[in-house]
């Protein structure tokens, strides 16, 4: 695991931008796999901003989106087929059809979990994955448990989770309380991984899945065994493994 520091999220962001508009100028069919949540938002504008000089080109990506709430339709604004139409699709000269992300609305959690499988599946698998974290140490939305999720998955949020994520919505109680979310194995799957992280809420959690043991009760410690995995954050993310291990930390 490579461990990148970058001054604030400005820097952060454009680090990240640069790290995936390099692998799609390097690859151009590849298939990203793309998180939502705050932390990639000014990855995904210095994306955008790249698309519209000309120094990137999605017009063959692939990309398939890490999860969805249960029960938010597309057109909700608080769906994460919404925010990736926001922050990022309508922004850049991607072919919307070939953007993925799990039907929330779909009542028929079996149905809803293979076809989601199989799509990644029939892509090849995924090139890049971006990932953010959760404070409780989630991927995607695979939350603490006794055991790693393999494929899709539909999972109870927890408290911490919907703590959280109020933000975005008018009251804890609109927080849906169940989610799709791709499984741990498949994110393992992916070829390289990259997650980002800012902020000093997050510094205790970029700590413990880089330095502490490997279990589902922090969900992203497994990125230890990746063979590929860059995590780029700003300095209040690392502030509590730069006194822990600053060796691990690049400058
Ligand atoms: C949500 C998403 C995750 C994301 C996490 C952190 O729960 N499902 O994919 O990594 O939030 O969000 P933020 O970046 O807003 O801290």
């Amino acid at each position: 695991m490579r461990i990148i520091y970058a001054k604030d999220y400005d820097e952060l962001s454009k680090k990240a931008a640069n790290f995936i508009a390099a692998q799609v100028t390097m690859k151009p069919e590849c298939v990203l796999g793309l998180a939502t949540g705050s932390s990639p938002i000014g990855t995904y504008k210095c994306l955008k901003a790249m698309c519209k000089n000309g120094d990137v080109d999605f017009s063959k990506v692939k990309a398939v989106n890490l999860d969805e709430y249960c029960g938010l339709p597309k057109t909700n604004d608080q769906s994460y087929a919404y925010f990736m139409k926001e922050n990022l699709f309508d922004g850049i000269n991607i072919d919307q059809a070939n953007t993925n992300i799990p039907d929330g609305t779909n009542p028929d959690v079996a149905a809803e979990c293979k076809r989601y499988d199989a799509v990644v599946k029939s892509m090849g698998g995924v090139d890049l994955q971006l990932l953010g974290i959760g404070n409780n140490g989630h991927i995607a939305f695979n939350e603490p448990s006794d055991s790693f999720s393999l494929g899709t998955n539909c999972v109870n949020l927890t408290e911490s989770t919907i703590e959280a994520n109020k933000r975005f919505f008018e009251s804890a109680d609109d927080v849906p309380r169940k989610a799709y979310t791709m499984g741990v194995g498949t994110i393992m799957s992916a070829k390289k991984i990259l997650m980002v992280a800012n902020g000093d809420a997050k510094a205790d959690i970029i700590c413990e899945m880089a330095t502490g043991k490997i279990t589902p009760n922090v969900p992203a410690s497994i990125l230890q065994i990746h063979p590929d995995v860059t995590v780029i954050c700003d300095e209040k993310a690392l502030q509590k493994l730069m006194a822990v291990a600053p060796e691990l930390v690049e400058r």
